[in-house]
């Protein structure tokens, strides 16, 4: 799938002077499809006829040099008010006696999105959705996605957004499971989307913000697919060793700059609590550290740290068998930062980001980790393993306190954690926790833009009660009232040196059931997140 841009200097379709020779730009184009949005007050007009008299509005003059299409459409009731609802013109002989050039007009509804503030872009995202369906599955390769229709009355800041969430979108749309990786060749049932460009046109005013949104909507892409892709991967294939050599192999593609460290080095790094996990397992583990350096050599980097457990069983503390593959999607946290290392460094990010992954199966052996076992943390506080299921805390503890050495600006970890972040929030939100308002507010609000949204969950020192031990310093498990936010507590008392936040993906990162895939979340949320601090 490929995006660009067209920018087309004067067509303006708000200015009633230029509405006519815009319009004939843009139909001139060669393109399978042009995509053009109308508001409910645009066919109010066009319905009653008031835009015959001297003022024709935008389906007025469209339907004059479409030689009367669009009053075709709209006699047999195919254009409707309705937000997001679409209609297709396909090519007539009357068009290219008028030079049209295009081969289908898509019209979509914006109904009364035009008049509204909802800067959450549900709307829009809903309009987007529809019209990108429209255009799968037919003949159409190409599309001219013209802008300035979509953000006719809009703030100018709604542009990057909007254009952002279509090709996001649009590259959900065209996602196909494995093609990129190289160790699933034999995987070929699946055809590729039949839309192959998407252009978006646009004009002066909204030039600069198209070009780069778009610059960024294709890097956001390739990092959703590296994700999903990893996500989707079978568990003997994408081992630690995997996500570690991909890791290095984006170093080769961009300017990051990727360490993968074995079990000596981690042994040395005293990370006790992290190789209890991987004890079980025939497989090594690995601890991935990615740097983009985009920005000045001094400044504070932003940390991500991502789950990286390719398969887990649970342990000793065996899991039930019911979708137990579905555990191969445990390293989806992993996936997740190495998608946004991936975009940050395609997009070159002005700013200093590490992305650092502890990576191992949870296997059940003789060598296996029991109940009851006390390992040491990196940090020296001792862990009382009540639940060997619980493993994600345990190799995610180690890996914040490593990163205590970059002395971060911010910390953000996300994990595929706890069964109990489902139970509480479904698959709409991820789970966020965090004790900085700022952070708080600033994720919040990247999630709202992407539509890759997350819900506060509470961190109050009461939950720490459940984590105690009588022969540790803190027990892996806190009984099943609130786990996730015991689970969050577990990790807060690894983070005291830095600020920090935890996302917890259990419910978003993968869709089970016909749709089972990976969803490639919260790579948008991470992504708006570093554009908005940058
Ligand atoms: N990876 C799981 C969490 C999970 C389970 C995510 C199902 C998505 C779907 C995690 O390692 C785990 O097993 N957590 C346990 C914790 C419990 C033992 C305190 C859980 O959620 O049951
Ligand atoms: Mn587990
Ligand atoms: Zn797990």
């Amino acid at each position: 799938m490929h995006f660009s841009t067209k920018i087309f200097p004067q067509a303006e379709l708000g200015n009633q002077k230029s509405l006519k020779s815009s319009l004939n730009t843009l139909l001139a184009q060669a393109t399978d499809c042009l995509v053009l949005a109308y508001s409910k007050a645009d066919l109010k007009d066009f319905g009653s006829g008031k835009a015959a008299k001297a003022k024709l509005g935008l389906l007025a003059e469209l339907d004059q040099l479409l030689g009367g299409s669009i009053s075709n459409a709209n006699i047999v009731g195919d254009l409707d008010a309705k937000q997001a609802s679409v209609c297709v013109l396909r090519a007539e002989k009357s068009w290219s006696a008028n030079g049209v050039k295009a081969k289908r007009v898509l019209l979509v509804s914006l109904g009364d999105l035009h008049l509204s503030n909802d800067r959450s872009l549900t709307a829009y995202s809903k309009i987007a959705r529809a019209a990108l369906k429209a255009l799968s599955g037919s003949s159409i390769e190409n599309a001219l996605w013209f802008i300035p229709s979509f953000s006719l009355a809009h703030h100018a800041s709604f542009i990057a957004d909007e254009v952002r969430l279509t090709i996001q979108y649009a590259g959900d749309q065209a996602y196909r499971f494995g093609v990129r990786q190289p160790a699933m060749k034999f995987k070929v049932k699946d055809h590729a989307d039949t839309l192959k460009h998407l252009i978006f046109a646009g004009n002066n005013a909204c030039s600069k913000q198209l070009k780069d949104a778009v610059i960024q909507g294709i890097a956001m892409v390739e990092g959703m697919n590296l994700a999903k892709d990893l996500g989707n991967l079978p568990p003997n294939i994408c081992t630690p060793t995997y996500l570690g050599k991909t890791a290095q192999s984006l170093s080769k593609k961009t300017s990051l700059k990727v360490e993968v460290l074995g079990r000596k080095q981690i042994e040395a790094l005293g990370m006790g609590s992290f190789l209890s996990v991987t004890q079980g397992s025939d497989t090594p583990p690995q601890f991935i550290v990615m740097r983009h350096q985009g920005g000045k050599a001094g400044e504070a980097p932003t940390v991500l740290v991502g789950k990286g457990i390719t398969f887990d069983t649970g342990g000793i503390s065996l899991k039930p068998g019911e979708a137990m593959d579905e555990m191969k999607y445990d390293m989806c946290g992993a996936a997740s930062v190495i998608g946004t290392m991936y975009a940050a460094a395609l997009m070159k990010l002005k700013k200093n980001i590490i992305g650092v992954v502890p990576s191992c199966e949870n296997m059940p052996s003789g060598s296996a980790t029991r109940p009851g076992d006390i390992v040491k943390s990196m940090s020296g506080q001792t862990i009382e393993i009540l639940n060997t299921d619980a493993e994600g805390r345990l190799i995610l503890c180690d890996a914040l306190t490593y990163v205590e050495r970059f002395k971060p600006k911010a910390v953000i970890d996300v994990a595929t954690l706890t069964g109990a972040c489902i139970i509480a929030l479904g698959h709409v939100h991820s789970g966020l926790f965090s004790d900085d308002e700022d952070l708080v507010s600033a994720l919040t609000k990247a999630g709202q833009v992407s539509l890759d949204t997350v819900w506060r969950l509470p961190l109050d020192a009461a939950y720490h009660e459940q984590l105690k031990s009588n022969f540790a310093d803190v027990a892996n498990i806190g009984g099943r009232p609130a786990g996730s936010v015991t689970a969050a507590c577990f990790l807060s008392r690894f983070t005291e040196k830095y600020k920090w936040a935890h996302l917890d993906i259990a419910g978003t990162a993968w869709k089970s059931g016909a749709a089972k895939g990976s969803t490639g979340r919260p790579v948008p949320l991470l992504l708006n997140y570093l554009l908005e601090q940058s």
